[in-house]
């Protein structure tokens, strides 16, 4: 079974804490994060940089060339990929090492939580992006296919590489294009090894219901009657606090 042969061992991640930048009054903390891993026995590896939990680049291990997330990036830095295929070979020999040590211990499983939400407020016929978040998983084998109307579809999608998380778990983001009518029904289907089946994340256009108007009045007028309930209270314990302050002054002499 591949689930007990896989084996991330050999994981390996250095996280490089960054500046401290001061300002005037404002501390800001950034942190850069050096991620790579490589994965048996379907091999795999990945190499990247997180900034704040954004990705800035990772390295295509087949084009053997650095990919910035934002096109953009690579005109203020660079980054030589064969570093990162001397890492990632370093990785494998260590895995190797780390597997028979280990007596082929395979990595837990655990299982991806997913949301899927839109990129901006929805309009009918306004074009818009959904996007299904996939987060805090291990190991870094996922299969995510978008349904719309319960049918697989590929047109536009896109992805993000596994992103790293403090609790040296991974996430991922994937994408797809969309313009939202009432007709259509779409799910994000995340296949796992910590999960038993596949998990089915659901979106539909929600048309906007005066109940949140109504809701919204309610808690208003509560909060009204809440705010008239204190200034009555209120009024009594002063109108009674001064009543027997003046008890006690003119009892005071006594
Ligand atoms: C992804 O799909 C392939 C082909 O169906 C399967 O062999 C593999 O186990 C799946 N991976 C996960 C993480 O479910």
């Amino acid at each position: 079974m591949a689930i007990i042969g896989v084996s991330m061992l050999g994981f390996f991640i250095t996280v490089l804490l960054m500046s401290l930048q001061e300002s005037w009054a404002i501390k800001e903390n950034h942190v850069i994060i050096q991620a790579e891993f490589y994965m048996t026995p379907d091999p795999s590896g990945e190499f990247m940089f997180d900034f704040d939990g954004d990705e800035i680049f990772h390295v295509d291990m087949e084009k053997k060339e650095t990919v910035w997330r934002l096109e953009e990036f690579g005109r203020f830095a660079s980054f030589e990929a064969q570093g990162a295929l001397a890492n990632i070979a370093v990785d494998k020999a260590n895995l190797d090492i780390m597997i028979k040590r280990s007596n082929h211990t395979p990595i837990t499983n655990v299982p991806p939580e997913v949301t899927v939400l839109p990129n901006k407020p929805v309009e009918l016929g306004e074009p818009n992006i959904l996007i299904c978040f996939i987060d805090k998983f291990s190991p870094p084998a996922i299969n995510v296919t978008w349904l719309q109307n319960g049918k697989p579809v590929t047109t536009g999608v896109s992805e993000t590489v596994f992103l790293p998380t403090k609790e040296h778990l991974f996430r991922k983001f994937h994408y797809l294009p969309f313009l939202p009518s009432t007709e259509d029904v779409y799910d994000c289907k995340v296949e796992h090894w910590g999960l038993q089946e596949p998990l089915l994340k659901h979106w539909e256009f929600e048309a906007q219901t005066p109940l949140p108007e109504t809701t919204e009045n309610v808690v208003c007028a509560l909060g009204l009657v809440v705010g008239l309930v204190g200034i009555i209270a209120g009024t009594i314990f002063i109108i009674k606090g001064v009543r027997k302050g003046g008890a006690a002054e003119r009892r005071g002499p006594l």
